[in-house]
């Protein structure tokens, strides 16, 4: 620039002095000349130094991309995995890579069908459906019509194992299980999430058979004010193109859970075909699922002969309220064991290394009736607890009167009016379960 302001400043003098001398004149000429040399070699150097600039740029987004170190902790995991099925890691970018530190061994997937209690028809359509297609692909090579579908939801209410059934869908099928974390792909500048969307599907191509599992899908790429930023909608775009892209011989299946399947948004609910509703487990699934949770506990024969009443005693109790309830059992024996001790330990009055040592695990009782008698009261249904003492908390300001009896007669009351009503809709036909709760929505 300094050398362009001395060119022009040097204009005007030079011609005011072409007029005094001819000697100043071609001193003049050699400094316009000087001038012009200087700018053109300034203006070499900034652009060949701009060209080798941009080069290194795109150089370095390109190692970017590119594969990272095989030392990478996520490559040695899949290492381990691929080794097993007597397979090479294929060549992963560093997106694919980044995806690649949320991939699930199916073997370290602790949950299979075996473990899931009731859901027998659910578990053995998805078999068919899913299961058989992604270990034995050449049965459905050939016919167009019994492809499998691409994506499949499982909506239902909250813990009842639609995502401990996903996870066993994949163990089954010996397929690498990719939960996609929407955390990590929206927390990423604009234009690198569409990279990790691509990555996701790029690596589950790549690992086949492989499952794309999408949990709490209502709240996927769909904010709940309905309002849609470019950055998602782009996200959720590029996410549909990419899962249209794909062809049932990839040996890819898209697995989406939800407790809101009125929320998910339209366009991925019309991919995902085959939908399942995982219900509040009935009498005899309840009694499969008491059955393996306690399959391992040592109880009393009071607690053996419970457990057919409890299973009358749980209506409504999804399989994670039963998980609570017997948790609840089970620890009841080393609470009351460690009770004394740990008192004395919090007052300082027994160190607690001393009254660590002082628990012998042969010493804790079996679990007796009383234990559940007492979880009963402790585990609700989901919600029930939390609904019982909004109301109590407003019974209270009404009046401090109320004795504990009219509590219990009304609870009474409730009761007899909602098996009064389950009674009729059993009556009109509208029910098909013996003992599902009446007027149950999905959502809580
Ligand atoms: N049918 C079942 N058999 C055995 N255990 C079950 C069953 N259903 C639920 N559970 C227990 O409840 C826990 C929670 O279940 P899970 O997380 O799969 O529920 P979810 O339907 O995905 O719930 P949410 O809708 O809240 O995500 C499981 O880890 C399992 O221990
Ligand atoms: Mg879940």
């Amino acid at each position: 620039v300094r050398s362009d302001s001395n060119f022009f400043a040097a204009m005007p003098a030079s011609s005011a002095n072409s007029r005094s001398s001819p000697q100043s004149s071609s001193k003049d000429a050699e400094d316009i000349i000087v001038t012009l040399v200087g700018s053109v070699i300034q203006l070499g150097v900034i652009v060949v130094g701009s060209y080798y600039l941009s080069a290194w740029i795109s150089k370095q987004i390109q190692q970017r991309e590119m594969a990272p170190p095989s030392n990478d902790p996520a490559r040695r995991r899949l290492e381990q995995i691929l080794r097993r099925r007597g397979e090479k890691i294929p060549q992963l970018t560093a997106y694919e890579t980044n995806i690649a530190e949320d991939v699930v061994d199916p073997i370290a997937l602790d949950s299979s069908f075996e473990d899931i209690g009731g859901l027998d028809d659910i578990k053995q359509e998805l078999w068919q459906l899913a299961v058989l297609p992604l270990r034995r692909p050449d049965l459905f090579a050939e016919n167009k019509l019994v492809q499998p579908p691409r994506g499949i939801l499982l909506y239902g209410r909250p813990g009842t194992g639609k995502t401990m059934l996903a996870k066993a869908l994949a163990k089954e099928a010996e397929a690498i299980f990719i939960e996609v974390k929407l955390s990590k792909i929206m927390d990423k500048w604009f234009g690198e999430s569409n990279k990790l969307i691509a990555a996701t599907f790029g690596l589950a191509q790549k690992l086949a058979p492989s499952i794309i599992f999408i949990d709490e899908l209502d709240t996927f790429l769909n904010p709940r004010d309905g309002f849609e930023n470019s950055a998602s909608a782009t996200i959720k775009s590029e996410f549909l193109v990419l899962w249209d892209g794909m062809t049932t011989q990839d040996g890819v299946l898209v697995l989406g859970a939800t407790n809101r399947p009125h929320n998910v948004d339209k366009a991925i609910l019309r991919r995902l075909p085959r939908t399942f509703e995982v219900p509040v487990p009935n009498e005899a699934s309840r009694r499969q699922i008491l059955n393996l949770l306690l399959k391992d506990q040592n109880m009393d024969a009071s607690a053996k002969k419970f457990e057919a009443d409890l299973v009358k005693r749980t209506v409504g109790y999804s399989g994670s309220d039963l998980k609570e309830l017997c948790r609840a059992a089970a620890s009841a024996p080393i609470h009351e064991m460690v009770a004394d001790a740990s008192r004395k330990a919090v007052s300082g009055k027994l160190s607690s290394k001393s009254m660590l040592h002082s628990i012998k695990r042969s010493s804790i009782r079996p679990l007796c009736k009383a234990d559940f008698m007492k979880a009963l009261d402790k585990v609700k249904r989901t919600g029930q607890a939390a609904h019982s003492y909004g109301q109590g908390v407003e019974r209270e300001a009404e009046s401090e009167k109320i004795s504990q009896e009219k509590i219990v007669e009304e609870a009474m009351m409730r009761r007899a009016m909602s098996l009064f009503r389950t009674m009729a809709s059993l009556e009109q036909g509208n029910s098909t379960n013996e003992d599902d709760v009446p007027n149950l929505n999905v959502e809580r």
